[in-house]
């Protein structure tokens, strides 16, 4: 550039005159991604199989650490009967471990084994948090690779299973960087679940909990049939099968229609407006947990604008204990850390509340103007709540 154009005001001289090129591009996509339930993720001639089997060069394989604990000959025999050439990777789970640091680790792995852009997915075989760190890893490795998930979770089973969002957490925010990249394949196995304590199988309870109060009151009644003194082989059984995957399909009939959440008002984000900053602030809380207490609390806010019955409070309360959820906690009395909680989410929300309430059990509708005072008034209520 000569120096006499880096000196021109910019404005004046580049928009005062018709442009010579002006394009406006616009494609759709369209995406295509398959679930399916097995009695046996690892069954040589399931669905898993087929993926192993078909992908060119070494497959990468990457196991949660409490799987792998328990399952490591069993994974190992069945990789070596599936795959020609496989290399495990075994990453911690749990919320703190979500971090860029290991989703780097699955890139230079994915180097390592040679990963091609459309030939060798990457197979995840965890809870949320190593399926959400695989699919981001997967979503930038090129721009874009395959993968496949195998949630071991409850809670990943009904929830992170149907999303297309992959993320890691940063700067003490959840899920600060993430991209929105679809698994081609999920496969759910209940058996899964028989290593899992009550209390994660109660995280679990928790996005179902949500997804019940929020949009399908007959989810919401099976909540309230589950046995008192489950144990998590209660959830592996075919007792459990039903709720199961009610929960996946309402979760899969919400998501579909707002994939890449063009609208920002979503039913799905009901417990999720005072929950991210409280579960990174307050360590003992898990998510499943954080979510069903901001459902409570939200439930509150609704009695506050005259839109839930104050009389189905004592059922969601009721729901709650069947399900081991958590129905009080000091964070959910802390005014400023809920104020700042909501000021974070509507940064989410694109500078709108679009807080999601419900209108009744499996109702819901958006409020735009809670104000501090209106939430002190709902913390309390909650918090009288026994
Ligand atoms: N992508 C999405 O749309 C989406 C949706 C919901 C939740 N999430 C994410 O999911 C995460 C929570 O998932 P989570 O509750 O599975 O947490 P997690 O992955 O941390 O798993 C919880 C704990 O259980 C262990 N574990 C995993 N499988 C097990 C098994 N079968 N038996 C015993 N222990 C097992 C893990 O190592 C971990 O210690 C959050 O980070 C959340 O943001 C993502
Ligand atoms: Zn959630």
């Amino acid at each position: 550039l000569s120096t006499a154009s880096l000196r021109l005001p910019i404005t004046g001289a580049i928009y005062d005159q018709s442009p010579e090129l002006a394009l406006t591009i616009a494609a759709d996509r369209t995406v295509r991604y398959s679930l399916v339930e097995t009695g046996h993720a690892f069954e040589p001639d399931g669905p898993l199989s087929e993926k192993i089997r078909a992908a060119a060069g070494t497959v990468l394989v990457v196991v949660d650490d409490a799987i792998w604990r328990v399952q490591r000959n069993r994974i190992n025999r069945y990789l070596a009967q599936v795959a020609g050439t496989y290399r495990v990777l075994v990453l911690p789970g749990g919320e703190r471990n979500k971090t860029l640091p290991q989703a780097l680790k699955i890139i230079a792995a994915m180097d390592e084994c040679g990963v091609l852009r459309r030939s060798t997915p990457v197979i995840a075989i965890g809870g949320g948090v190593v399926c959400d760190i695989v699919g981001f890893a997967a979503s930038i490795y090129r721009r874009g690779v395959p993968y496949v998930k195998v949630p071991t979770t409850l809670l990943a089973q009904v929830d992170v299973s149907v999303a297309i969002k992959t993320a890691v957490n940063l700067g003490g925010f959840r899920n600060r960087i993430g991209s929105f990249w679809p698994a081609e394949l999920t496969i759910i196995d209940r058996s899964f679940l028989s290593s899992q304590s009550p209390a994660e199988i109660s995280q679990g309870l928790g996005e179902i909990f949500k997804l019940a109060l929020i949009k399908s009151e007959c989810l919401f009644d099976r909540l309230e049939e589950i046995p008192t003194d489950w144990e998590p082989d209660w959830y592996v059984s075919g007792a459990a099968a039903d709720l199961i995957r009610l929960a996946i399909e309402e979760m899969a009939e919400d998501l579909r229609s707002n994939l890449w959440e063009e609208t920002l008002a979503r039913g799905v984000d009901f417990g999720h407006t005072f929950s991210p900053l409280i579960e990174m602030r307050t360590a003992q809380l898990g998510h499943g947990h954080v979510v069903a207490l901001d459902c409570l609390l939200s439930a509150c806010i609704a009695v506050e604008y005259g839109l839930f019955e104050y009389e189905f409070l004592p059922r969601l309360v009721a729901v709650m204990r069947r399900c081991h959820l958590p129905t009080q906690h000091p964070a959910f009395a802390d005014a400023d850390l809920l104020w700042e909680s909501l000021i974070e989410t509507r940064k989410h929300r694109d500078g709108h509340q679009h807080l999601p309430l419900p209108s009744g059990i499996g109702k819901h509708t958006f409020v735009e103007n809670l104000d501090r005072r209106g939430l002190v008034r709902a913390a309390r209520l909650m918090g009288g709540l026994t």
